[in-house]
């Protein structure tokens, strides 16, 4: 039986039956089936249907979504989801809280989580959970912030592009690298293999910013010169302690303020850079707390985000609380933002 092509939420190419879709004759009305969500963010649809032979629906060409004017991969937010967001995302006349003014820095910790808290279905398994919508999301918050932070964990799980996407960023129709943000990469070990990542490639092509590593162990020259080529650079910042080699959230924010001007970060995962910041002693840095809340739900045995649980005297406490929340729906997603209800530590 013959089916009618439509264009999925997805933006990939379903056929319906019949039954399921409109009883209209004619090529036009047909071609009007081609349903491309008005709301749709992404134009990879258009690597969907590559051979350039026409569509064809009961041997009649269909018009296809014209997308020849927008640039490959361009995502899209919506002004009114953008406004939305406003209070949760750092501008120029959002207050810094933190040290002294050249020390500070303004942190947004953001990810996407199940009905079950999870961020990934197992360790080391790359997990799509955002929709369209907040994928865009993602993006538009790329865009204000002037890097992203992600651990080393995720670098060698997902070889995320850590670019932005949207449209009229750098390289995205927007000159140079305007609005494209510097990955930050905790690697206190130096494992991640910087040439051989969809970052490097990005920034070989002008469509993002080569990345800054924080390590604490000494970076191998192999691995040294091929990033300082790029343009990447290597902050190496002390180990907390020798029993310890984990590195003071403090001293990483501040070296990123102080020696590079980023005055906004955006922290993106995974695990266990989440948890770290999450716990009582981090918490206090963060600005803003948006997190995606996909209708899924990952199962046992899922990455959870979930911190250190927290012990005064003799009761346990809730770790972390937020204030200020608003949810927003985008899309089959929800998004809360919030703000930490914390008060910042005296010196
Ligand atoms: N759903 C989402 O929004 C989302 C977002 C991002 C990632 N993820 C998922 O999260 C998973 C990865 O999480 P993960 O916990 O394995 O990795 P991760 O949090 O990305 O990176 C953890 C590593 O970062 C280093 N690190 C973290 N804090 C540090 C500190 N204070 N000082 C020094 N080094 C520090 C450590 O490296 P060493 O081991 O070398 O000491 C640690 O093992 C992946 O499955 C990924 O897909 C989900």
């Amino acid at each position: 039986m013959e089916g009618t092509p439509v264009w999925n939420s997805e933006s990939s190419l379903v056929v319906e039956s019949p039954s399921a879709s409109s009883s209209s004759n004619t090529a036009q009305e047909k071609g009007s089936l081609i349903n491309v969500d008005p709301s749709s963010n992404s134009v990879e649809a258009d690597q969907q249907h590559t051979n350039n032979e026409p569509l064809q629906y009961g041997g009649v060409d269909l018009p296809l979504p014209d997308f020849s004017s927008r640039l490959r991969d361009v995502l899209r937010f919506s002004p009114d989801h953008a406004r939305m967001l406003e209070p949760h995302v750092p501008s120029p006349t959002t207050p810094y809280k933190a040290m002294t003014p050249k020390e500070s820095i303004r942190v947004t910790l953001t990810y996407a989580q199940s009905l079950d808290g999870a961020i990934a279905l197992a360790p080391g398994m790359q997990t799509a959970l955002s929709g369209p919508e907040s994928k865009a999301m993602t993006h538009h918050l790329r865009s204000r912030h002037d890097a992203i932070l992600i651990g080393v964990g995720t670098m060698l799980v997902d070889n995320p592009s850590l670019n932005c996407r949207i449209e009229g960023a750098g390289g995205y129709g927007g000159e140079n690298l305007e609005h494209q943000p510097i990955p930050v990469i905790i690697d206190p070990q130096c494992k991640w293999d910087f040439g051989w990542s969809k970052v490097f490639e990005l920034a070989q092509k002008g469509k993002g910013r080569p990345p800054i590593i924080v390590h604490s162990a000494p970076m191998p020259r192999y691995r040294k010169i091929p990033l300082q080529k790029a343009g990447g650079v290597s902050m190496h910042i002390p180990r907390r302690s020798f029993d310890d080699h984990r590195i003071s959230w403090n001293d990483i924010f501040a070296r990123l303020r102080l020696e590079h001007d980023i005055k906004s970060v955006m922290v993106e995962g995974g695990g266990s850079i989440i948890e770290e910041l999450l716990a009582p002693e981090n918490f206090w840095m963060v600005d803003s707390v948006i997190v995606t809340i996909a209708p899924t739900w990952l199962g046992k045995g899922a990455v959870s985000a979930a911190p250190k649980d927290c012990v005064q005297g003799v009761h346990k406490v809730a770790v972390a609380k937020l204030k200020d929340v608003k949810w927003v729906p985008l899309g089959d997603d929800v998004v809360m933002c919030a703000k930490p209800d914390v008060k910042v530590p005296q010196k």
